[in-house]
């Protein structure tokens, strides 16, 4: 009477091959996971569609008849993205003396001076505006439709929470998250 052992052990086969194949399918993109497939994660299905809206925002944009208003109260976020070419309210330069500083990094190969030298740059214009929040984003980030909304749903989440942990202070809010960031 060897039957019960082997149905049994068939049926464990089953749900294990079921169980891979669920995981596998469930959590390819995840790279923490065992289950990640670097050749299926990053197929950019989702990356096409937002490069489309991408584009039909910055289509209609252009036909805005005129440039919007500022407001005469500080501004709720100022974003700041470190790029060359930028459409944002204000474009900023390097001073003079500071571009021969540039220079000589990007000659060096001193990227992280370079980019720290980038993002202090920013902070300290953002700090100027007195914004309350202060959004540092890379120039190759695709914002989905909704993220300001969403972004300030969380700052309010994040400062409810904080309500409850008296003496502690809050730094920042991680927007978007690549995995080649983690550590
Ligand atoms: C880059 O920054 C590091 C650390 O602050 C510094 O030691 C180094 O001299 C800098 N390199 C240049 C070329 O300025």
């Amino acid at each position: 009477m060897t039957r019960a052992p082997v149905t049994i052990f068939a049926c464990f086969s089953i749900f294990y091959l079921v169980l891979t194949q669920y995981c596998r399918h469930a959590n390819y993109r995840d790279p923490t996971s065992k289950f990640f497939d670097p050749a299926r994660a990053y197929e950019r299905k989702y990356t096409v569609k937002r490069i489309q809206e991408a584009d039909a925002f910055i289509q209609s944009a252009a036909l805005l008849p005129t440039e919007p208003a500022l407001s005469a109260h500080a501004p709720v976020m100022c974003i700041g993205v470190a790029t060359i070419e930028t459409l944002a309210n204000k474009v900023l330069g390097y001073k003079k003396t500071d571009i021969a500083h540039v220079k000589e990094w990007e000659d060096g190969g001193w990227y992280r001076n370079r980019s720290i030298f980038d993002y202090t740059y920013l902070l300290n214009d953002c700090y100027a505006t007195a914004a309350r929040y202060i959004a540092m984003i890379e120039d190759d980030t695709l914002a989905v439709e909704g993220w300001y909304p969403r972004a300030l749903l969380a700052l309010a989440h994040v400062e409810k929470q904080m309500e409850y942990r008296a003496g502690m202070q809050w730094v920042f809010l991680r927007l978007f998250y690549a995995e080649d960031l983690f550590g």
